[in-house]
């Protein structure tokens, strides 16, 4: 794919307006991995038909499973093949940007009788895997990667079944607790993960949607945050129906476009609200961020809200070491409400930061230093003094989210600020720019 795509972002000044945002990402491919994994036939709505989703659809059609969809309403259907009905892949996996998809594709594809190998894009070539590479070889996987840790992710034949393991997650990752607990449908015995921290449980609500077994204790060793989760091997996953939630970190976007505007009322919809997803909502609030949240409902086994957003006066806070985990996929948007607060917002213990589709702190830092933001950047997080935002040309490092956090930063800029290799948005965003033109911004691709 040619990485050609610039936004050019022109100041503006009110957001307002009525809008849904995409599927959630996370959900959306567990919905693939799981409804081909069922027995029987699973319907998906509200599914995100971003570019790292399809490319979870696509590895699913080349191990033999049917999926038709998304159709124009962003319905798929999936004709499960049972957890041991997937067929050898003929050619090597191509995985696109998409981390969620790699590193539990891992966990899947440590438990087949037949070897495989996948690869990515430039940026998630060079991500790191061992993260789950050594739980999985703990559970009696072959299973490499280059050297360094990062793909080509090969797994060979497995000829005996995983073994169990209690595996304490040496970071808050819900790929790497996602990836075992997928290999522990395929052990000898019960696989247990424990995390240090809360991460999203989305895998967990959907073992219990198709129906296998799934059982989490809280309070371990009396810490509130600290989870076990256990899953036995043997039993089998049964098609249902899965409603995707609309993405809470597509809608931050918007929440902190909202917020920073000089003027307007926002509403955004079907917004998911998942406990282990909505640090940026308190974040925004601690920041004295305007956003009040109504019609909580649920909608299939998932809560979800609608938001309103109205105009504010940020200031700057010292986020919560909790919240972290919470709005890990937040903080270039987060980071964007913080340039335009009064004062100075501290992060800290957001190492993971360094490890996403971009170093996101050094990529926010060096873009908000070009717009006359003052930053200090830490191993582990940043401090940002808020200001007044500039012009200038920003390097996305092709990171959909940085991509997107500078167009919004456009709100309160002085003068047009042009975003560089801005193609990965699709990859979790499609209408990101017809939305955003939609509710005030002002911004031109080229
Ligand atoms: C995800 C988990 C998080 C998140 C990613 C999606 C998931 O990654 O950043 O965008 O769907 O499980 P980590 O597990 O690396 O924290």
């Amino acid at each position: 794919m040619s990485q050609s795509l610039s936004f050019i972002a022109q100041p503006s000044r009110t957001v307002s307006g009525d809008i849904i945002v995409p599927g959630d990402k996370s959900v959306s491919h567990r919905s693939i991995m799981f409804g081909s994994l069922a027995q029987g036939t699973t319907h998906i709505t509200g599914f995100l038909p971003g570019d790292d989703c399809l490319a979870t659809m696509n590895v699913f059609k080349s191990m033999g499973v049917t999926i038709d969809g998304p159709d124009e309403n962003q319905n798929v259907t999936v004709y499960g093949k049972g957890l041991h009905g997937l067929s050898k892949p003929k050619d090597t996996l191509n995985i696109g940007n998409s981390g969620t998809s790699i590193r539990l594709l891992s966990g899947i594809l440590a438990g087949q009788t037949f070897s495989s190998s996948m690869i990515g894009d430039n940026s998630l070539n060079k991500r790191p895997m061992k993260r789950v590479i050594d739980p999985l070889r703990l559970m009696g996987a072959s299973i490499s990667a280059k050297d360094d840790g990062t793909p080509p992710v090969i797994c060979d034949e497995q000829k005996e079944q995983l073994n169990a393991i209690n595996y304490v997650l040496p970071m808050a990752s819900a790929q790497v607790k996602s990836c075992v607990l997928l290999a522990g449908m395929y052990a000898n015995g019960t696989t247990s993960v424990i995390e240090p921290g809360i991460t999203r449980d989305h895998t967990e609500r959907m073992l219990t949607a198709f129906g296998y077994p799934v059982n989490v204790e809280k309070n371990i060793d009396g810490d509130e945050h600290k989870t076990k989760i256990s899953i036995k091997g043997g039993h089998q996953l049964t098609a249902c129906d899965i409603q995707v939630p609309g993405d809470i970190s597509s809608a931050t976007f918007f929440m902190v476009a909202g917020l920073i505007a000089k003027s307007g009322e926002l509403i955004i919809r079907n917004v998911g609200m998942n406990p282990t997803r909505i640090g940026a909502i308190n974040i925004l609030q601690a920041m004295q961020g305007d956003l009040t949240v109504i019609n909580k409902r649920m909608a299939g086994g998932e809560p979800i809200a609608d938001i309103i957003v109205k105009a504010s006066s940020l200031k700057g806070i010292d986020i919560a070491a909790s919240d972290v985990p919470l709005a890990i996929d937040e903080f270039p948007a987060i980071f964007i409400a913080a340039a335009c607060a009064k004062g100075v917002t501290r992060l800290r213990g957001a190492e993971e930061l360094r490890v996403k589709e971009s170093d996101r702190i050094q990529a926010m830092a060096d873009g908000l230093n070009i717009l006359g933001i003052e930053c200090v950047v830490f191993d582990d997080g940043i401090d940002i003094t808020g200001g007044c935002i500039g012009s200038g040309v920003i390097n996305s490092h092709d990171d959909h989210r940085i991509a997107m956090s500078f167009a919004i930063s456009s709100l309160k800029a002085t003068g047009n600020i042009t975003i560089l290799d801005c193609d990965n948005v699709a990859t979790s965003f499609p209408n990101f720019i017809k939305l955003a033109n939609h509710v005030g911004l002002s911004i031109l691709q080229k």
